[in-house]
């Protein structure tokens, strides 16, 4: 019999032929915004300097302000160098940025579609690219449906809309920015509303975690390896901790937005539950699309729904307080830019949440957000169970200075960001004559491991779009669950008379949020994002 193996050696990018390049053109609404230049402008330049976008296909960028191609160029030519991965080098950018147009277009102005969609028309045809395009809609969310309406009276969605099995059928696929609503019922009435001009298949919810390489990897890491499956449940884990901190607050006048939105919708709804389908989910049948978001989708439907009568046990809001740190004074939400002096909305969230299936009945996930919180890290910690008998005595040790201390569970955590890695935590006898145990970890760090800086989250997922793999995008009914779960506390935080618990910058939330675990014998992470 023989085995086929793999080349032991991978080189570092994928070979020249399986570099399929992109070709399709696409259109960025909202391109005077701030995503358009932090974000997308960069993953693009990164995309194409990496080889995945063929040199012909054109960047459109549509808006209300009035601009040229050239000005439009010459703006983003400092977000390029600032945040794209790769610093633009020699003639580069020019290079990049000839592919760069602009085709104003003012949504309130329907009499204007159908010109507009004539110039996208004839930009496409000029660099031969005709009939694949994608639309990213980075607007406001009260624009999605009329962007798509503009879409669709400027003749820019192919009859066939897609369906056809024939590669060369034009097609048009809309991405569309978080927030997806506010509630279930908004986000129910956007689903209508674009449904009524586009399939499901033609609709990719971007959440940018699950562009994130190490929040892919959370999957490869369960399902490519035999060894660490088999402990994913209730019988070997005592509880699971995901943690989403931001140490920064609301900048960029960004104000505005969060007060509507506060740390529930901005990050739990979405980023954070995500994060928990992919550790929760069975293993799906195949690795395709509708499988994955299948199994995530039961996670989401397995969640118990908490009561609003014992909201305070299970779920925590806080608002952080100013204080100083290192000697400077850190305003507090209500000094915020643009935020209410009286406002009750929450910038931190922390949840304890059960999933009500076979694997996980019993165990609990803790989760949490904030802003201004200690560190800005993001991490998904395992906790096992301790031993069924306390045999050895365990020490921690700093240098030669040994003290006892209680014995310490396997901890396995993905961490996230900052300096992606994945850590083992174990027991091991400790050199000496005596049977002491000392907690080691094990860690693999990607960096060292694979020598490469991380494409950004938007790279990947603009080139999946692109390609029309919409695994990593969130499908309507996964979506509509998520809302199911939050709506009830969002609905108890925002009645009258409600007031999230004050917690001061730089800590870990408020001691509310503590108390859901000590409650129970447990204690919150303290992670350190240098380590
Ligand atoms: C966004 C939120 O979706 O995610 C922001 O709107 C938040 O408020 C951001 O800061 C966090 O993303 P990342 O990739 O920096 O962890």
């Amino acid at each position: 019999m023989t085995i086929a193996t793999r080349p032991a050696k991978l080189s570092a990018e994928p070979a020249e032929a399986e570099i399929t390049k992109a070709e399709a053109s696409i259109l960025i609404f909202g391109a005077s915004g701030d995503l358009t230049a932090r974000k997308l402008i960069p993953a693009l330049f990164d995309l194409w300097k990496d080889g995945y976008l063929a040199d012909n296909a054109p960047i459109i960028g549509v808006a209300r302000r009035d601009k040229t191609d050239e000005s439009f160029r010459d703006e983003l030519k400092d977000d390029v160098a600032k945040h794209a991965r790769n610093t633009p080098q020699g003639d580069e950018w020019t290079k990049f940025a000839s592919r760069l147009f602009y085709r104003r277009l003012d949504i309130d102005e329907a009499d204007q579609y159908d010109a507009w969609g004539r110039a996208v028309e004839k930009v496409e045809a000029e660099a031969g690219v005709e009939g694949k395009r994608v639309a990213y809609l980075a607007t406001a969310p009260d624009l999605f449906v009329p962007s798509v309406e503009a879409l669709a009276k400027g003749g820019l969605i192919p009859k066939q809309n897609g369906s056809s099995d024939d590669k060369s059928a034009p097609w048009l696929r809309v991405v569309v920015e978080k927030p997806f609503g506010t509630d279930l019922e908004s986000a129910h009435e956007l689903s209508h509303g674009l449904k009524r001009l586009l399939r499901e298949n033609q609709i990719y919810r971007i959440d940018h975690y699950l562009g994130k390489e190490t929040v892919q990897n959370i999957l490869l890491f369960r399902f490519g390896n035999a060894i660490f499956e088999p402990l994913f449940n209730r019988n070997h884990v005592d509880h699971v901790q995901i943690t989403v901190a931001e140490s920064q607050g609301i900048e960029g006048g960004r104000g505005g937005y969060y007060d509507k939105s506060g740390a529930l919708r901005d990050v739990l709804q979405n980023h954070v539950l995500q994060l928990l389908c992919l550790t929760a989910m069975e293993p799906p049948a195949l690795f395709l699309a509708e499988n994955l978001r299948d199994e995530k989708l039961k996670v989401l439907q397995a969640l118990r729904p908490g009561h609003a009568s014992d909201l305070a046990k299970w779920a925590i809001a806080g608002q952080y307080i100013d204080a100083e740190i290192e000697g400077e004074r850190v305003p507090g939400y209500r000094q915020e830019d643009r935020v209410p002096k009286d406002s009750a909305r929450e910038t931190f969230v922390a949840m304890k949440v059960l999933i009500d299936n076979w694997r996980w009945a019993g165990v609990p996930f803790y989760l949490r957000t904030g802003k201004r919180l200690p560190a800005r890290v993001t991490e998904i910690a395992i906790q096992f169970k301790l031993p069924p008998l306390n045999l050895f005595t365990t020490v921690e040790c700093e240098g030669d200075v040994c003290d006892l201390v209680a014995q310490k569970p396997n901890n396995l955590v993905f961490r996230i960001q900052p300096k992606e890695a994945i850590r083992l935590t174990f027991s091991t006898k400790r050199p000496g004559m005596n049977y002491q145990i000392h907690p080691v970890t094990m860690d693999f760090n990607y960096e060292e491991a694979f020598h490469k800086t991380l494409p950004e989250a938007y790279e990947r997922l603009l080139l999946d779009v692109m390609r029309g793999d919409n695994t990593l995008f969130t499908r309507n009914d996964e979506l509509e669950a998520a809302w199911r779960f939050v709506d009830p506390v969002l609905e108890a935080w925002e009645t009258k008379g409600f007031a999230p618990e004050p917690y001061p910058v730089g800590t870990w939330g408020p001691v509310e949020a503590a108390k859901l675990l000590t409650r129970e014998g447990r204690q919150w992470r303290e992670p350190n994002p240098g380590k």
